[in-house]
């Protein structure tokens, strides 16, 4: 347990599970106060029950849940100094077999809700005094992944497709709210062991007609640093992110993936 985060006020979407959960876990060890939500109101009660922190059952996809989890933060603590917008999902689909509504569930949540979670937080944040011990009124932090850079592979087109917008939002959000002293970076995961990828490991099982676990020995095997990434691999990242010593960075996609992409 450190003090890094101590009066630190933190919004995390996509907080039962994975990645979002892992760095409740951390942050909240960091000493932040916490709101985290989640659409999977059961499982978001349970991590914040165990962490002594409040949550909300909220689906980013709707803008009332939207308005909902920045009133509650507000109410709670009458500012919010982090936003981790991390809530996603994921499949594998090849190509040409790609739906509409296959496109169009995953731009919805992965790209267009991100979008109007940051908008929310930033109207918020440009009004409010700066965080104690900072010049930064607050810090914007989106969850990416490597296959924004890399692609989707054969089978996650859309996937990808969501995540580049991701990056591309963060830059922009960067640029225009710099004067307003808020920050905003994306962080890329690469092959983390999460019930997400126990999915992807699934489909794509069913499409090459592998067993399960192939698909992820196949991925995890091209790692350079030699093991799969764990949920809490990503939380020390986050942790430094809504730290006060990541204060001058802005508009950076952080990669945290054991090597597998390097550069950007
Ligand atoms: N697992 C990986 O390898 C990996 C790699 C790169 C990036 N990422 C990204 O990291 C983030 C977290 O992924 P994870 O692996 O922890 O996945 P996960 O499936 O374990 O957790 C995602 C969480 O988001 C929640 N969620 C989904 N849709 C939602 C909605 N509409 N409203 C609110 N909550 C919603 C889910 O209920 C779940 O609790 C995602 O954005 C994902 O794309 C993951």
């Amino acid at each position: 347990m450190t003090n890094a985060l101590a009066d630190t006020h933190v919004l995390i979407t996509g907080a039962a599970s994975g990645i979002g959960a892992a760095c409740a876990r951390r942050l909240a060890q960091d000493g932040a106060q916490l709101l985290l939500a989640d659409v999977n109101g059961e499982g978001v009660r349970a991590i914040a029950d165990e962490l002594g922190q409040a949550s909300l059952e909220a689906d980013v996809t709707r803008s009332a849940d939207i308005q909902r989890m920045f009133d509650a933060a507000y109410e709670r603590w009458g500012r919010l100094d982090v936003l981790f917008n991390n809530a996603g999902i994921a499949g594998a689909r090849p190509l040409f077999e790609v739906t509409e509504d296959d496109w169009d569930r995953m731009l919805d949540v992965n790209l267009r809700a991100v979008f109007f979670v940051l908008q929310a937080a930033a109207r918020r944040m440009r009004q409010q005094a700066p965080i104690a011990g900072s010049e930064l009124r607050g810090k914007l932090i989106q969850s990416a992944s490597i296959a924004a850079y890399r692609g989707g592979q054969a089978y996650m087109v859309h996937y990808a497709a969501s995540k580049a917008g991701v990056v591309s939002v963060t830059r922009t959000a960067a640029q225009v709210l710099a004067p307003y002293r808020i920050t905003s970076n994306c962080i890329c995961p690469g092959v983390v062991d999460t019930p997400m990828w126990k999915k992807i490991d699934a489909d794509w099982a069913e499409i090459e007609g592998w067993p399960i676990g192939e698909a992820w020995k196949r991925r995890t095997a091209l790692i350079p640093l030699g093991r799969p990434e764990t949920p809490d691999d990503v939380a020390g990242v986050v942790s430094f992110l809504a730290s006060r010593d990541s204060d001058y960075m802005t508009g950076q996609a952080v990669h945290i993936d054991g090597g597998l992409v390097m550069g950007n």
